[in-house]
């Protein structure tokens, strides 16, 4: 059976883009693939993160994954940091990727470039290396991803070249990056020339918004000029992400939402059809997160992950471990 593998950092606020670009696409796997999802909890610490918060994220992003269709007895649920082969691996493999294509990395030169120079920490630059580990313990198929986490997953692939090339046989599995057709890179509504993240209230709709408050959000997003609803994203940005949202959301072509609104000039009448959209996807979805946090089932999840994911990720390590010539003893 193949397998696909995808992870969220439970750093800030889960956005609609997370929802869009990642998370409502892990369950497309869970019936035709052994479906591994992990919270990249490890990953949180590359930037400083308040460890009260990190730990209240960690149980959100839980309750996210089953609250967007994610069964546990299909998927493995499990935290990255209950898999210590994810470290292990980690210390090998950050021996076959260079500096330089590390710090050609997009994410590392925007997230660094705001940062004072002495406060960079390695894990940051390295970044990509633990993610690496992340899909190749687990002989990931696929990994399904927003567009902002391509470059990664390409890395990993030449990485998976390099390797197995060195040691004359196909170790690594090749990942595939799957990435959305529609809604990949969903934009800030205060400014849709910005990715939306998870660090801009304003520009954001988060998961856990108040469902007044994401109507309000979308009905006050940036639009553009003129009052024609068609998708232009260099043109006409905020209306192009408008029509993203809608698409993704209604699982429609953004050909197809066009000609719902063909005959809309008024984008007060746009906005309020994406806004409706949107709080009738995160009403039940809401109600579920809120419904797994006081079911008190995490750390069963949480435990039954862990001990699949092990199993797992602890067969490929020792093969990793024998392949580079460390001793493997009974
Ligand atoms: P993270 O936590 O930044 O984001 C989680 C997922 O959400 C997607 N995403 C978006 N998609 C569309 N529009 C947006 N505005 C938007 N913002 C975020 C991201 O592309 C991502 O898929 N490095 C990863 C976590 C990770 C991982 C892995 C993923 C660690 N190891 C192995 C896959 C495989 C990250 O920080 O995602």
């Amino acid at each position: 059976m193949k397998r696909s593998l995808s992870g969220i950092k439970p750093t800030g606020n889960l956005t609609l883009g997370n929802y869009i670009g990642a998370l409502k696409n892990f369950k497309k796997y869970q019936d035709d693939y052994e479906n591994f999802i992990f919270i990249a909890d490890l990953h949180a610490l590359t930037l400083p993160i308040d460890p009260i918060e990190l730990r209240n994220n960690t149980k959100d992003i839980v309750a996210f994954y089953i609250a967007a269709g994610l069964d546990p007895e299909k998927t493995t649920i499990f935290l990255q940091s209950d898999v210590s082969a994810h470290s292990e691996i980690n210390t090998i493999l950050q021996n076959y990727l260079y500096m330089g294509e590390l710090s050609r990395m997009t994410q590392f030169k925007d997230k660094s470039k705001k940062m004072n120079e002495n406060a960079i920490g390695l894990g940051l630059f390295a970044y990509p290396v633990l993610m690496c580990g992340d899909i190749l313990l687990y002989d990931a198929d696929v990994v399904p991803v927003g567009e902002d986490q391509k470059q990664h997953v390409e890395l990993c692939r030449d990485l998976v070249h390099r390797f197995n090339n060195r040691y004359n046989k196909e170790l690594f599995k090749m990942p595939e990056p799957i990435i959305p057709k529609v809604g990949a890179r969903i934009m800030s509504l205060s400014d849709p020339t910005r990715k939306m993240s998870k660090s801009d209230p304003k520009g954001d709709i988060f998961l856990k918004d108040d469902l007044n408050i994401v109507r309000k959000k979308i009905m006050s997003a940036v639009t553009d000029l003129g009052s024609d609803i068609y998708f232009d994203p260099v043109n006409k940005p905020g209306i192009s992400n408008l029509l993203q949202i809608y698409a993704s959301l209604k699982e429609i072509t953004i050909k197809e939402a066009e000609e719902i609104f063909k005959d809309c000039h008024r984008y007060g009448e746009f906005k309020k059809a994406v806004a409706d959209v949107v709080i009738e996807v995160l009403t039940p979805f809401q109600a579920k997160y809120k419904e797994v946090l006081a079911s008190g089932k995490i750390d069963e999840i949480l435990n039954e992950g862990a001990r699949r994911a092990n199993y797992i990720a602890n067969k490929t390590l020792i093969k990793v471990k024998k392949t580079v010539g460390l001793y493997v003893h009974k």
